[in-house]
């Protein structure tokens, strides 16, 4: 079989949960923005609100909101609808029509591996949704019905992107095809992992019951430089170099945090900074944030105030994705042997 040559194309989505966090941030849509800018892909970005109903059946209104505020934050963070595709999932219904083929093809010992599945559904998976459990062939779904070749997300998606591959792997040497692509993670960076500000040994999440472990995108410059100041860390001076940071979770965690704001490595952080103590770090690295991400809640709150204009860069974004998306589900389905209407 010849090699097939896919067209250079990112995609990659975030759940509307309501609370976007510097990890989101970091991990992902500051992320997302260099791609669009560099222009070597087409990139394409989502707002999983299929995912976002896995865990537990949201209230309408909330669901609704959530969507908007989370397109209100790739804007502002930089997003640019016209560069990129910005839009939501529920929106381009050839998702969810794949997903249901990639039901079939992903196995339930597969699934069961999953870890976020383990530690989403807990003691009681019994009484998890389907849905939760199917989860990855969604994402998979997500990421192929637009042949997308790279995928930038944060450390702990990994294990789903591999499943992805598998899923594409699979369904290409059952059916004798090279049809998907095998779709390349993107990793990188200093905050693939933000982690937790009052324990650098957990994730930074949205859903940990206190505020005071993260930086909300919805922070104000108060908000964040207080956070800052309290984040826990221990008592010695920051190291000469990386490998200094070993065994000190709390500082590697603000030290990595410090890099992908400014842009520069963890090392010459350590460069600039090396002898401080974190007293005097922080106040540095608070200043660094506020002056990154207060634009960022000042402007979703501007565009916050014209939601009909959020639906409408919605709409158009949907259709521009269905260009892409129709066509490669009716080949899918051609593959599969579907009758066509
Ligand atoms: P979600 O909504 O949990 O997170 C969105 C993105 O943010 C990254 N992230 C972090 N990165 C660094 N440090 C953190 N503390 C941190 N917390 C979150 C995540 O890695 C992710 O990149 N399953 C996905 C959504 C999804 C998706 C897709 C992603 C659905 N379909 C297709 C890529 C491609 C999720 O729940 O992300």
């Amino acid at each position: 079989m010849t090699e097939t040559q896919f067209t250079p194309r990112v995609f990659s989505g975030i759940q509307p949960s309501g609370g976007l966090t510097l990890g989101n941030y970091l991990g992902a849509m500051k992320r997302f923005v260099t791609m669009q800018d560099e222009g070597s892909f087409e990139t394409i970005y989502c707002m999983v609100d299929l995912h976002a109903i896995t865990a537990r059946l949201v209230p309408a209104d909330e669901l609704r909101h959530n969507t908007r505020e989370l397109c209100a934050g790739f804007i502002a963070a930089g997003i640019d609808p016209e560069k990129s595709i910005l839009f939501n999932q529920s929106q381009v219904p050839e998702h969810a029509q794949l997903a249901w083929i990639f039901n079939c093809v992903a196995r339930m010992g597969w699934m069961g591996r999953m870890t976020q599945w383990k530690d989403k559904a807990g003691k009681n998976a019994e009484a998890a949704s389907l849905g939760l459990f199917a989860y990855p062939a969604l994402m998979a779904a997500d990421i192929l019905v637009y042949h997308a070749t790279h995928v930038p997300v944060g450390e702990d998606q990994k294990q789903h992107l591999e499943l992805t591959r598998d899923i594409a792997a699979k369904f290409n040497h059952d059916y004798e095809v090279e049809f998907f692509p095998v779709t390349e993670p993107v990793i990188e960076g200093a905050a693939t992992r933000v982690m937790n500000l009052q324990d650098g040994t957990k994730k930074m999440s949205k859903s940990d019951p206190s505020d005071k472990t993260r930086i909300n995108l919805t922070d104000d410059a108060d908000a964040i430089a207080k956070k800052i100041r309290k984040a826990k860390t221990d008592p010695d001076p920051l190291p000469e170099a990386v490998a200094g940071l070993e065994g000190r979770p709390d500082a590697r965690n603000l030290v990595n945090i410090y890099a992908a704001l400014a842009d520069i490595t963890p090392q010459a952080v350590l460069d600039q900074h090396a002898g401080a103590l974190f007293g005097h770090f922080k106040m540095a690295l608070a200043d660094l944030a506020v002056d990154k991400l207060a634009p960022i809640s000042t402007e979703m709150s501007r565009l916050m105030a014209a939601p009909a204009e959020i639906d409408r860069i919605l709409g158009r974004g949907a259709e521009r994705a269905r260009e892409i998306t129709v066509p490669i589900l009716q080949q899918t389905y051609d593959i599969v042997g579907m009758l066509r209407s």
